[in-house]
């Protein structure tokens, strides 16, 4: 059978990612490579708890079909704590909860892009959501990142210069891939920047509450009184990604229109999970939760920046993070970046080629990204040291 498929995937790969999660099942390899929370980090107890508790009061509830838009006291008690907490969702603002944040950017893509249309990204981006905007066949647009965020310099230039700007894609927040996170300053001019020319921003806030250094920054979506910001939340890296619970606070019309779009895809979000979440997030100490992951990233990352100054500094250099969960490496321009991680594989350690993330892979980058929030503290110390061997090696000094 010869199949054909439509224009829409025709053009769509694998992730170098998910490519790359090949070699590193295999168990010899160190992977720096994941997201994924640390496995301490998950509350595994109380939700056990939980989960008995909700079928001995109400087993049918969670079993049975519930309504798209979520399940009803998670969309208040959520709506309520992040109006409290983090000063967003005004009077204009609706909640939707989602199948994890990347259903987010289906949804919201989905009901605003026309083929064509220009998605304005952070260069480099998070390869989920590129690939997503991708297969609507929008036209990616990347903006120099700084070391305070997104380049306003570059935004402006692409909102005059592109025609059929949709939105601009933002992840303030300890940006992955790069663990950048947006200055104040910076998050006020590119909500001026949208407002100006009439685009709206797509804020993606997975990291925000992983912050283990420095000062906590407001979103963007905070200060939107124009109803020109749709804020992309999810509890995947703070109680867990596997119950794919993520949602979207943003205008009423625009997600009315992401509703029925879900009603076509997964009709709703996971209702014993819906449920799990929002008894984890009332009845325990959710900040108590916070402050834990918090403390646990702080030491992995310290641990991993010891590793990196004694290994591969100076030769690489990266930009130090205040939260999250990776850190953007960069090699010196003699050093061909896709080979070096080929060869690391070879050495039993697996980092993520930085063009992955771009939004034309063929743009040269001597970046890498190494996420220290999986491994094991014995993985990370020794996955850093085998990197640190193949970049002498490759520097023509003694390994
Ligand atoms: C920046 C960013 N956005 C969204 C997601 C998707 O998260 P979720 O598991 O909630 O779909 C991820 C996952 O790694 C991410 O890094």
């Amino acid at each position: 059978m010869e199949y054909s498929f439509s224009d829409r995937v025709l053009e769509l790969k694998p992730s170098a990612i998910r490519e790359i999660f090949k070699y590193a099942a295999d168990p010899e390899v160190i992977s720096l490579s994941a997201g994924n929370p640390a496995p301490e980090a998950f509350p595994s107890k109380a939700i056990g708890e939980i989960a008995a508790q909700i079928f001995a009061q109400d087993p049918i509830g969670a079993l049975q079909y519930s309504v798209t838009e979520g399940y009803p006291a998670l969309r208040r008690h959520l709506l309520a704590y992040m109006q409290k907490t983090h000063q967003i969702g005004r009077a204009f603002d609706e909640i939707l909860i989602t199948s994890g944040a990347q259903q987010v950017m289906d949804l919201f893509t989905k009901s605003v892009c026309n083929e064509g249309d220009v998605i304005l990204c952070e260069a480099p981006s998070f390869i989920g959501s590129l690939n997503t905007f991708r297969s609507y066949k929008a036209r990616l647009c990347g903006i120099p990142m700084e070391e305070d965020g997104i380049s306003l310099s570059g935004l402006e230039d692409a909102l005059k210069r592109e025609k059929h700007v949709k939105f601009l894609y933002t992840i303030p927040n300890f940006q992955n891939p790069s663990g950048i996170t947006m200055s104040l300053e910076k998050r006020h001019g590119v909500y001026e920047l949208a407002k100006k020319y009439g685009i709206m921003i797509l804020e993606d806030n997975p990291y925000g509450d992983l912050r283990f250094a420095g000062e906590h920054i407001p979103a963007i979506k905070s200060f939107d009184e124009e109803g020109i910001v749709m804020y992309a939340g999810t509890f995947s890296k703070v109680i867990s990604p596997g119950m794919r619970v993520g949602y979207a606070i943003g205008p009423k019309p625009i997600l009315q229109k992401m509703i029925v779009c879900k009603q076509g895809e997964d009709v709703h979000t996971n209702i014993l999970a819906q449920m799990i979440c929002d008894e984890f997030m009332t009845k325990y100490d959710y900040d108590a939760h916070l402050a834990g992951l918090r403390e646990i990233y702080r030491k992995k990352y310290a641990l991993a920046e010891e590793a990196l100054q004694k290994n591969l500094a100076p030769d690489v250099t990266w930009t130090p993070v205040e939260g999250g969960l990776f850190i953007w490496c960069t090699l010196p321009d003699t050093i061909d970046m896709p080979t070096f991680c080929k060869e690391a594989v070879l050495r039993k350690v697996c980092v993520v080629p930085g063009n992955a993330f771009l939004t034309n892979e063929n743009d040269p980058c001597h970046a890498f990204r190494i996420n220290f929030s999986t491994p094991t503290d014995e993985q990370l110390v020794r996955g850093i040291e085998l990197l640190g061997t193949l970049l002498r090696e490759k520097l023509g000094g003694k390994a």
